[in-house]
């Protein structure tokens, strides 16, 4: 099964997690566009839902499901989005397609995350994948400067802007072994606005698309 099939395959399973009637809350990324096309071809009955990202946003209302701001919306039954790598505790790095601060306010805002990912993004130990830190502009170099002092190697995302506005620094070669510890550190430095760790406030049910099916993992 390629890896878009297991993406897909993550995503229609995570319809049976939707209330009906009810506002979800939509990540981003290529797997949760599965997500929403499969909430559009099932007329899933929902009554709209928060989107993480402009991106997201643009999709939904292609497929004519009302997009509600957030702050008119109150606390969201469930949230569904992607991940870049998530191990079993169902601790994340997200933020690969930049979207990460949004991301974590929606789910902070939703009872339950559901994430949904291919096989391969199960890991034992996050940080092979580069760590996103979306960080004011005028911060930038001193930000670098403190993430070096952590032990990794910031690159600036080059020609990209974040949908508030701001710049990301991708943390290269960190081996993440206390995540939750380390998303704390990150947000207390000056001009940091989000991090892409998903640790503190992980997922609640993880559905890994695989070969033989849709795996199932909960904390
Ligand atoms: C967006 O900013 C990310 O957090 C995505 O959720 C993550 O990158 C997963 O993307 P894919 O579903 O495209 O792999």
């Amino acid at each position: 099964m390629s890896i878009d099939s297991q993406k897909q395959a993550a995503a229609e399973a995570a319809l049976q997690y939707v209330p009906e009637g009810c506002c979800i809350g939509v990540g981003t990324g290529s797997t949760v566009n599965h997500f929403i096309a499969a909430l559009a071809r099932h007329r899933v009955p929902i009554a709209g839902a928060v989107s993480s990202s402009e991106a997201s946003t643009r999709l939904l209302q292609q497929a004519r499901i009302e997009v509600i701001d957030l702050n008119s919306a109150g606390d969201i039954e469930i949230y569904v989005d992607g991940a870049d790598e998530a191990t079993r505790h169902l601790q994340l790095i997200k933020g690969g397609g930049g979207a990460l601060t949004r991301e974590k306010i929606v789910a902070a805002a939703s009872r339950r995350f559901i994430c949904i990912a291919d096989q391969s993004k199960l890991v034992d130990v996050l940080g092979r994948f580069p760590l996103p830190v979306e960080v004011i502009p005028m911060a930038r170099s001193y930000v670098a400067r403190q993430l070096v002092k952590l032990g990794g190697q910031p690159v600036l995302r080059e020609g990209f802007n974040t949908d508030n506005g701001n710049v990301i620094l991708d943390i290269h070669n960190l081996k993440i072994l206390d995540p939750s510890k380390l998303e704390s550190q990150l947000n207390e430095i000056t001009g940091v606005v989000c991090n892409g760790l998903f640790a503190r406030r992980g997922a609640d049910t993880l559905l890994i698309g695989t070969d033989r099916g849709v795996d199932v993992l909960k904390p």
